[in-house]
C-alpha cells in the first residue's frame, strides 16, 4: 500500500536520523498518519462526528458564507495509517481548533496526537502536542511540536499538514500529517 505508516514498521526500518548536537545525541523520528476531521457523521464509514462545534462566532469571514471569526470545534479525530476511512486506527487527535483570524480562513489548532499500540508497541499511550496556525487553504501548513509524553517526553520538532480531501457538503476533511520529532 502506498500510504504505509512509517512508525509501524519494525524498529530496524524506522526512519531514524541521528544528529550530533554539541555532543548531545538527538534522534529525529518521522511519523506519517492521516487525521479524519468528521464534522458530519456519514454512516457506516463515519458513524459519529468527531469535530463538534462548541462556540459560534458573530461575524462571517470575508467571502465565506459559513465560517465566522471565533467558531470553535472540539475534536477527537481518528488518526489512521492511510487516508481511507477504514484504514487502521493508530491514534487520536484530541483538542480543538478555532477560527482565529478576522480576515483569513486560518485556525488556531491545539491538539494532542495520542498514539495506540497499533502505531508501534513502543508508542502505545505516548503523545505529541502541537500548537499551530492552520491556514486551511494553504497547500502545506506547519505544526510546531511543543512537547510530548511517554517516549515523546520533552519532544520538539514540527509537523507538516496537507489536506488530502475535503467534502464541501459535509465539511469533512482528511488531512495528511508528517511529524518530525526529536527527543
Ligand atoms: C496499550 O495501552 C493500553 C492502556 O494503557 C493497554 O490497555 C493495552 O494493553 C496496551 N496495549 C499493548 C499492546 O501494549
Ligand atoms: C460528501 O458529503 C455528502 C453529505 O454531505 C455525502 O452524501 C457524500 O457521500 C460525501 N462524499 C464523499 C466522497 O464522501
Amino acid at each position: 500500500m502506498a500510504n504505509k505508516l512509517i512508525l509501524i514498521l519494525s524498529a530496524a526500518s524506522l526512519l531514524l536520523v541521528s544528529l550530533e548536537l554539541a555532543g548531545v545525541a538527538a534522534t529525529t523520528t518521522h511519523l506519517r498518519f492521516y487525521m479524519h476531521d468528521i464534522v458530519t457523521a456519514l454512516p457506516p464509514l463515519y458513524p459519529v462526528a468527531t469535530a463538534v462545534p462548541t462556540v459560534k462566532g458573530v461575524t462571517l469571514l470575508p467571502n465565506d458564507p459559513i465560517n465566522r471569526f471565533g467558531d470553535t470545534y472540539v475534536i477527537d479525530d481518528s488518526l489512521t495509517e492511510g487516508p481511507e476511512a477504514d484504514s487502521r486506527l493508530v491514534g487520536r487527535a484530541q483538542g480543538y481548533y478555532m477560527f482565529a483570524s478576522q480576515t483569513d480562513p486560518s485556525l488556531l489548532l491545539s491538539a494532542n496526537m495520542v498514539f495506540t499500540a497499533a502505531a508501534g508497541k513502543q508508542y502505545n499511550g505516548s503523545s505529541v502536542a502541537v500548537l499551530a496556525r492552520d491556514a486551511i487553504l494553504d497547500a502545506v501548513r506547519e505544526l510546531p511540536v511543543v512537547g510530548g509524553t511517554g517516549v515523546f517526553r520533552g519532544a520538539r520538532g514540527y509537523g507538516l499538514l496537507r489536506t488530502h480531501s475535503f467534502n464541501l457538503s459535509s465539511n469533512n476533511a482528511v488531512l495528511q500529517i508528517d511529524v518530525y520529532v526529536q527527543v
